[in-house]
């Protein structure tokens, strides 16, 4: 149902708030199915859909990847998604392969807006193009070196409150011509 005038800031577009604190309760099957199956309906180029995803709910990786990116907000994380994508992409479905990345920051998203949908909470991480992060998160997630690791997406039962964002900032917006 469309929203109108009066309640379109109640969507998830301004609800979603990068949530870093969670509550140790594991996501039901189908919160985490609905993330799935949402960052599959992610639009991109040529629709090539040039991504795949690592599920991780191992403490041990979960604790891993922390070490290795201190900014990745794992510690209280019951739950991760990996958005990786093989390098080579770029060659197999040129031109759109060089949409690579945007592809790969729309699934991000994607997964960020499911989360919050269904209940969750969830913070996009930025780990590529910053070798000395990508590096070693391959090696916790055993992924090997031809694979990019976009990010990595901890989510779970928020344990913080968040209010919606309002960012409005009309000097953005240029009309007809910049
Ligand atoms: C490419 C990218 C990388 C990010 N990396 C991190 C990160 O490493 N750690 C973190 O806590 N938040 C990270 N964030 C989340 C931003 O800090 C957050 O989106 C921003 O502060 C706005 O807050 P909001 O998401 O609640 O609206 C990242 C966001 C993007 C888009």
């Amino acid at each position: 149902m469309a929203l109108s005038e009066g309640d379109y800031r109640s969507s998830v577009l301004f609800r979603r708030r990068s949530i870093r604190r969670f509550k140790p309760e594991r996501p039901s099957d189908w919160q985490v199915k609905a993330m799935l199956e949402a960052a599959m309906c992610t639009p991109t180029a040529c629709n090539g859909m040039p991504f795949e995803l690592i599920l991780v709910e191992d403490r041990k990786v979960l604790d891993g990847l922390q070490k290795v990116l201190p900014f990745s907000r794992l510690k209280t994380a019951p739950m991760a998604m990996v958005v990786i994508s093989h390098k080579d992409w770029k060659s197999k479905l040129t031109p759109c392969g060089l949409f690579i990345q945007q592809d790969l920051a729309a699934v991000s998203l994607q997964i960020c807006l499911a989360a919050c949908e269904v209940g969750l909470g969830a913070c996009w991480c930025g780990v590529h193009p910053i070798k000395q992060l990508e590096a070693p998160a391959r090696k916790v997630l055993g992924v090997p070196d031809n694979v990019m690791v976009l990010s990595v997406i901890p989510f779970g039962i928020p344990d913080e409150e968040k209010s919606p964002n309002e960012k409005w900032a009309p000097e953005k917006v240029h009309r007809d011509r910049y």
